[in-house]
């Protein structure tokens, strides 16, 4: 069996975060975000996968290559335009000759993979969808299942008012080839809005997988701030990634706090009388005198000047925030922004 990961949607909601970087390869922990996704696809005893590319498609093949140093065979395809997630499908149609397993590249779960698939072998439907229950469903697509699994209805993105469930479609499907089938050859068409639906109008078999394992998409700043915390938290668990040589982190133990749930990459240079709680640094950060650092993400090569503040909040790469400034809980910085001295934002 083979995997495919749709990895070409621009990020909109992700902005600015994804404008340089992918959303795909956004930074979780330091590490690019497919990575967990090869990792998870490898454990279900996957080893070819297709990743899906559209936007910035350069970025990403430039990582992952043809995939041997992961231990995995990486195809590519590639839209022009982006076809939306099933026209995508649709694009690799040339690779694919038998069931698939279809990841949205933007879903952080410690689902066994391998579980799902049994489910669908087992049952025989010609597409299994994942689902995941979540405390605020509103922004996601409905999934509604009767008692033997057997998806009933979907609601894409419905408004707050219309939210009659907890039950979310979680990104991440077992497909027959014989869906190729319902897939319009040329133009965007979406899994969500068009062929499931169309699915179950034809009567269909489709089958939902309710998945009890951590599950968070990372579409939003702060759905990406929450999968860090379900990393440092130790609910997910980080993927085997090739060590980097990193260079060694410089600071007095004595000197600085540092809990033990925060993950900070090689480089970094941090200066007396600094706390840093529940945080995440990216490579060759430096951190001033007396700053204050807690629960946020802040990625490579930032500057953070004495006695600045920062809570709550992601910091693209190569930021300045200035001395005594205050970054407040949903500051988002874009790549390169410049905070003066005692801004508060
Ligand atoms: P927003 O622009 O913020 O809505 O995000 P998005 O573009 O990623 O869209 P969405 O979250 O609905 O996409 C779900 C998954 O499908 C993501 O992993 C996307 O990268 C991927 N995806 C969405 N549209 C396309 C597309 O047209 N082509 C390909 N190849 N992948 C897509």
């Amino acid at each position: 069996m083979k995997a495919l990961i749709l990895a070409g949607g621009k990020g909109a909601h992700l902005r600015p975060l994804a404008l340089q970087t992918p959303k795909p390869i956004v930074p979780l922990a330091n590490i690019p975000f497919l990575f967990f996704q090869i990792d998870r696809i490898k454990r279900a005893g996957i080893t070819e996968i297709i990743l899906s590319l559209s936007y910035q498609p350069r970025k990403i093949m430039d990582i992952f290559g043809d995939g041997t140093q992961y231990g995995v065979i990486i195809r590519y395809t590639h839209e022009e335009e982006p076809r939306g997630t099933a026209g995508a499908f649709k694009a690799a149609e040339n690779l694919i000759d038998d069931t698939t397993l279809v990841l949205n590249g933007d879903v952080l779960t410690d689902t066994d993979l391998r579980e799902v698939i049994q489910y669908h072998r087992g049952l025989g439907p010609e597409a299994t969808i994942v689902t995941a229950r979540v405390m605020n469903p509103a922004g996601y697509g409905l999934v509604e299942a009767d008692a033997e699994g057997r998806v009933l209805s979907f609601t894409e993105k419905p408004a707050e008012d219309d939210v009659t469930g907890d039950t979310i479609n979680a990104g991440i499907y077992v497909l027959e080839p014989s869906v190729l089938g319902r897939i319009q050859p040329t133009g965007p068409q979406s899994f969500e809005r068009e062929i499931f639906p169309a699915m179950l109008h034809e009567g269909a078999r489709v089958q939902a997988f309710l998945t009890r394992a951590y599950w968070q998409d990372i579409g939003s700043p702060a759905k990406y701030l929450e999968a860090h915390f379900g990393i440092m938290s130790g609910r997910v668990k980080l993927p085997a990634h090739p060590q980097r040589a990193c260079p060694p982190n410089s600071w007095e133990k004595e000197q600085v706090s540092i809990d033990r749930f925060s993950i900070l990459d090689g480089g970094c240079v941090i200066k007396p009388g600094v706390v840093i709680e529940n945080s995440v640094l990216g490579e060759d950060c430096r951190v001033e005198e007396g700053a204050l650092i807690r629960d946020s993400v802040i990625w490579s090569g930032t500057r953070i000047k004495p006695h600045a503040q920062i809570q709550r909040s992601i910091l693209g790469r190569q930021c300045h925030v200035g001395e005594g400034a205050r970054l407040r809980s949903g500051t988002v910085l874009g790549d390169k922004s410049i905070v003066s001295d005692y801004s508060i934002v």
